[in-house]
């Protein structure tokens, strides 16, 4: 499946497998730049036609997720959508504990523990390997757990936790559950009605193809009465243009997590990025997407090569890792050959997208098995 290799330039120059750090740039993401500037040349300061494209970004965002609009805050970072939330919980009383997990991105892991001052607990559930048993996770989550917070897929190994199972053990004691889902979100169908989770976060700039800046956070409506973030700044008011300085009114929609003025640009770029996800559309990304990883991961282990993710493709995202002993030497060798990938402790990250082929797969293979003294 070839889907689009013509809108990303760089497909021509590069083998480009490092979307889980950073999505390739389109012709389509380079025009919404340009259109910025035009904008901002003939116009001044369409400020208008900014708040509108930004809650264009809103309900983007929230098409993808299956998400009200009303329930997706658009925010700078997953750190800054954590972060509000955590200002907007009471962390005083017996229900006090965060149940993270050993696969957490370390912004989200330190967030809850900066709430330590304030009354926080953290728990970590240690990983077993390239996976985390579900009997971890019942044996941490109790009365006193006020939320788990988890990772949809690994960024270190691209595994994924079994979050209906997780979100079922929550639930029954009372806990709310958030998922970071920045390493699949564009990558796969996700539904947060269906996995039931209380929260979402993830962004822009890998698998929806966007730069930096622009990031969002799902609030289940029903909980967003309860929640006044103390993160907060004019965006966040119930009347944005009211410029009340001698008041705090937060909106009553999920817009009450946001903070200052947005990253305009930034949403330019997201709303051409989201769009060319969703004329593929995420069903159709995931089936390409397992086949690259499909002859990825055969090809890995044909040469002997020691697999980091988990082999049952129902286990893992987008993301495929190898361990080598010299990592870092192994990106610095292959972006010579123009060869760009990443690495996170030992292991090398190998993430295609859409527009990936089996010829990528193949290219990087061989340059592997020349560089297999690093690998095995
Ligand atoms: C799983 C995950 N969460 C969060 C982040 C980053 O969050 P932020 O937007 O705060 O930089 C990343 C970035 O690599 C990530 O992979």
């Amino acid at each position: 499946m070839v889907i689009l290799r013509e809108r990303f330039p760089i497909l021509g120059k590069k083998t480009y497998l490092n979307n889980c750090s950073q999505g390739a740039l389109s012709t389509d993401v380079q025009e919404a730049f340009q259109q910025y500037l035009v904008d901002w040349d003939e116009q001044g300061s369409p400020w208008e036609r900014w708040v509108e494209l930004y809650e264009a970004v809103r309900h983007a965002f929230a098409g993808l997720v299956n998400a009200g609009a009303d329930e997706v805050a658009v925010t700078p970072s997953v750190s800054h959508g954590v972060s509000a939330l955590a200002s907007a919980f009471d962390f005083t009383g017996e229900r006090n504990q965060i149940v993270i997990s050993d696969f957490e991105f370390p912004t989200v892991g330190q967030v809850w523990h900066a709430q330590a001052p304030r009354g926080a607990k953290v728990v970590r559930i240690p990983a077993a390997g390239n996976s985390i048993p579900l009997e971890r996770f019942a044996d941490a989550i109790d009365e006193r757990t006020k939320l788990v917070s988890i990772s949809h897929a690994c960024y270190r190994n691209g595994a994924m936790l079994d979050v209906p199972s997780i979100v079922e053990l929550a639930h029954r004691k009372g806990a709310l559950v958030l998922l970071d889902a920045y390493q699949t979100l564009g990558t796969m169908p996700i539904d947060v009605k269906q996995l039931e989770v209380d929260f979402l976060v993830g962004g822009a700039l890998k698998y929806l193809l966007a730069p930096s800046g622009v990031a969002l956070l799902y609030v289940r409506r029903e909980l967003l009465p309860q929640l006044s973030p103390t993160a907060t700044g004019w965006f966040a008011q119930a009347n944005i243009f009211a410029m009340d300085h001698t008041t705090h009114v937060p909106a009553p929609s999920a817009r009450r997590f946001e903070g200052g003025t947005p990253p305009v640009p930034s949403v330019y770029a997201t709303l051409a990025g989201i769009k060319l996800v969703q004329s593929v559309g995420p069903a159709r990304i995931q089936r390409a997407v397992r086949e690259l990883t499909a002859a990825l991961k055969a090809g890995l282990m044909q040469r002997g090569f020691n697999l980091v993710s988990p082999v049952d493709p129902g286990r893992h995202g987008a993301l495929i890792t190898v361990r080598s002993h010299k990592v870092d030497l192994l990106v610095k060798w292959l972006a010579q050959e123009n060869i760009v990938v990443s690495s996170r402790d030992n292991n090398l990250r190998i993430s295609p997208h859409f527009y990936n082929n089996l010829d990528d797969i193949h290219h990087l293979l061989d340059a592997l098995s020349r560089h297999k003294a690093l690998l095995v």
